[in-house]
């Protein structure tokens, strides 16, 4: 059963994550941890840098992976994930940057760029805990809903609704990128522990059908039931 911890505001549910990430990297300081983007996992990532800042957390040692990536995209472009979790996280800790890695969105090639992704999560060890957001489709990564799903790394088309909803971060729809660098099913699976962010009334539907218990490939949400150590941190408005 997914643990389930209802918070009332997005300021909770961002310290409750938060705090699950400084326990994890205080009892494991050299660990891989699975970062997500988006709107949701900000808040956290704003209380983990007030952590950091307090002397409370070291993120020296840890190393880190990113759940996807546009693709193609400059690792500088201010709408690329990389540029995203440098100026929202990594510029005000004291991760070695060196450590931290995304599908390499430049590669031409992106089966191969899928496939060195993979190989290179399997040489850091187990990511121990993967942060995930969820889309309105139930998307996670860019796993978006469709007959099929892929296990590994692979190069994913965006959905229409999933460009529509990620325009704002962009001048205009027709600049968000229609395709990105993402980890799959099983990569995600992989990971010791999750956890799975969720805010918002627009998220209602995706929390629903995650929580049902039905595996069903059109909300990829919904193969999280397969994990034994998944944990949901939502605000009561994106619970029916
Ligand atoms: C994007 C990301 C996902 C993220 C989702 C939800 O498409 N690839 O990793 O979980 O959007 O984003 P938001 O938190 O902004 O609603």
């Amino acid at each position: 059963m997914m643990k389930v911890i209802v918070t009332g505001t997005y300021e909770e549910m961002s310290l409750t994550a938060a705090e699950a990430v400084r326990e994890r990297v205080l009892s494991s300081p050299r660990c891989v941890l699975g970062l997500a983007t988006g709107s949701t996992p900000l808040g956290m990532y704003a209380k983990l840098i007030e952590m950091y800042q307090r002397g409370e957390v070291s993120f020296k040692d840890i190393r880190s992976v990113n759940l996807d990536e546009y693709y193609p995209i400059s690792p500088s472009a201010r709408c690329s994930y990389r540029y995203y979790m440098d100026t929202n996280f990594f510029n005000h800790i004291d991760i070695d940057k060196a450590n931290t890695h995304f599908p390499d969105a430049e590669n031409e090639d992106s089966e191969k760029a899928s496939t060195e992704y993979e190989k290179l999560i399997s040489s850091l060890g187990k990511i121990e805990l993967q942060i995930l957001g969820i889309g309105r489709n139930g998307h996670i990564g860019f796993n978006e809903p469709g007959s099929f799903l892929y296990p590994l790394t692979h190069m994913a088309r965006l959905s229409e609704s999933t460009v529509r909803a990620n325009s704002r971060f962009f001048s205009s729809p027709a600049d968000v990128p229609r395709f990105s660098l993402t980890m799959g099913m099983k990569t995600i699976l992989s990971a010791s522990g999750i956890i799975l962010l969720a805010s918002g009334k627009e998220k209602r539907e995706a929390v629903r059908r995650t929580l049902s218990s039905v595996i069903d490939t059109s909300c990829p949400s919904t193969l999280l039931c397969l994990h034994d150590d998944v944990t949901l941190i939502v605000t009561r408005d994106a619970l029916e």
